[in-house]
């Protein structure tokens, strides 16, 4: 169970918009993690809702606290999705995927009519590109991948758990790209992108309806 107070009062003040009968999108990670909790507690009482999850994690969890997860077949559209993000820039313009479930989360935002992010202090940034940036690839012929990011000027390391490549819910491999700063956040992700054998980055540009951040002394922003 992550441990910080921060991260979870930013949470639970985003599952407060949740209503009876939407369809709701599920995040990934520590911050993530409390907004589901909250939500459950939610269901517990009452609430009607569907969900969706962006990671096989996040569905584990659904299904222990008895949130119904719906097929995407039967999704028309998602009301609203909470989740949490590496760095949030003064755009609100995110980096995500430091939990490998970056294209899912994408998929799933980008079908939103909302997006939340939940946030402590320690992720609102002034420019993106300490954390290093989470690209999504294809494991076929990964270093011609990642050959063809260094040339963007990061430098590119394959992520891996106990000396082993880290493998994605979908197969594919993550590498980690050290950009130091990202000037252009928006011409980085496309620049990205347009790189046969990648398969998505976690830059998320522009897809935040709401940021929420919660502060060490128990306060809580939302900024609009
Ligand atoms: C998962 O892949 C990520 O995009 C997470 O949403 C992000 O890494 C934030 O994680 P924490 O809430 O655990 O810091």
């Amino acid at each position: 169970m992550p441990n910080s107070n921060s991260k979870r009062i930013a949470a639970e003040k985003a599952a407060a918009y949740i209503q009876d009968g939407m369809t709701v999108g599920l995040g990934t990670g520590s911050t993530a993690y409390w907004a589901i909790q909250e939500i459950g507690k939610k269901v517990h009482n009452g609430l009607q809702i569907k969900a969706v999850a962006t990671s096989v994690q996040s569905e584990k969890l659904a299904i222990d606290l008895g949130i119904p997860l719906s097929p995407f077949s039967e999704i028309a559209e998602i009301d609203v999705t909470i989740d949490g993000a590496d760095e949030v820039d003064g755009m609100w313009n995110l980096i995500k995927g430091g939990g490998g479930a970056l294209l899912r989360e994408k998929i799933i935002a980008s079908s939103s009519k909302e997006l939340i992010v939940v946030v402590d202090e320690s992720k609102v940034v002034d420019r993106l590109g300490k954390f290093h940036l989470p690209v999504e690839v294809v494991k076929f012929g990964y270093e011609l991948t990642r050959r063809k990011l260094s040339a963007l000027g990061c430098e590119p390391k394959l992520r891996l758990v106990d000396q082993k490549p880290y493998m994605t819910d979908n197969g594919n491999y993550i590498l980690d790209c050290d950009f130091k700063q990202i000037a252009m956040p928006s011409e980085c992700h496309d620049a990205i992108n347009s790189i046969p054998g990648v398969v998505d980055n976690g830059l998320f540009i522009g897809m935040a309806a709401k940021v929420i951040v919660g502060y060490k002394d128990g306060s809580v922003k939302e900024c609009y």
